[in-house]
């Protein structure tokens, strides 16, 4: 398989599935909730997805698809070649702001990234990248990440992180945050972890995400030098839900040894 290649087959779709998110929600919106009334998705994120895997399948069809909204297969192993492919990342921004929020997708081969993508549909802003080739931002080619002091970070958290939770301890996060520069809430994860990708975040930390918000930014990760795994350090799996973490690799140990207390 020529990998080249199948990043051009990619960013084509990617490219064509934000037209087409752009010319669309302003007159056909359909919001329905899942799991809670938090939970959001709309006709536009389901057809995304079907597009997605229509394409693949049209040229690649013994590749096997994960998406978040469940149109492609069950998939249970990462053998083989596999996207995993959350069609809009950030719904709520989507509904409620028009903006702020992402295509991403990753695309593996027995478990190993070789592509990945964040697009920021209304901004027409794309980060990719190709295993060993490095990473982009647009045309622009993104740099290895800079070390940081922590006491200069800024850093992507939202406001449960500082409240009681039933995954940290909260009162070692208000420490976290009293030592920082600053914290940042966007509301898409791919968003932020574009942004630790590319230093205008520092680091990002989730209680909970899904292989399709991460598969897409770990492939990037990796180019740039960016750590990325759950909060006991390990590495992350692209079949189940996990904390999250991804971190400039100065500060990636530090936040999770003095700071992050796994109740
Ligand atoms: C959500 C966003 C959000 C994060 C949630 C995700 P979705 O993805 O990335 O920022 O906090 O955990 O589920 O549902 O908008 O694709
Ligand atoms: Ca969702
Ligand atoms: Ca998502
Ligand atoms: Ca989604």
């Amino acid at each position: 398989m020529n990998i080249n290649k199948v990043d051009e087959f990619a960013k084509e779709m990617i490219f064509e599935a934000g037209k087409r998110i752009r010319e669309a929600f302003s007159y056909d919106l359909k919001v329905y909730t899942k799991s809670g009334a938090n939970d959001l998705v709309t006709n536009i994120d389901r057809e995304t997805e079907l597009f997605f895997i229509e394409k693949i399948k049209a040229s690649f069809p013994q590749h096997k698809i994960l998406g978040e909204e469940g149109m492609g297969e069950n998939v249970t192993s990462l053998e083989g070649p596999v996207w995993i492919i959350d069609p809009i990342d950030g719904t709520m921004n989507f509904v409620k702001q028009h903006r702020h929020f992402m295509i991403t997708m990753g695309f593996f081969i027995d478990g190993i990234g070789k592509l990945g993508y964040i697009f920021d549909v209304m901004r027409e802003d794309l980060f990719y990248a190709i295993e060993g080739q490095g990473a982009w931002y647009n045309d622009s080619p993104l740099r290895k990440l800079q070390p940081v002091p922590l006491e200069e970070a800024v850093i992507g958290i939202n406001a449960t992180w500082v409240t009681p939770n039933r995954v940290v301890n909260h009162e070692k996060m208000i420490e976290l945050v009293h030592t920082i520069r600053g914290t940042r809430s966007y509301g898409s994860a791919a968003m932020e972890i574009a942004f630790v990708i590319s230093g205008k975040l520092d680091a990002y930390i989730s209680m909970r995400l899904s292989p399709w918000d991460i598969g897409g930014g770990t492939v990037i990760a990796k180019e740039v030098g960016a750590i990325a795994s759950n909060l006991k350090g390990e590495e992350c799996n692209l079949l189940s839900k996990d904390t999250f973490i991804i971190a400039n690799p100065s500060i990636h140990h530090q936040i999770l040894n003095d700071y992050i207390e796994e109740k």
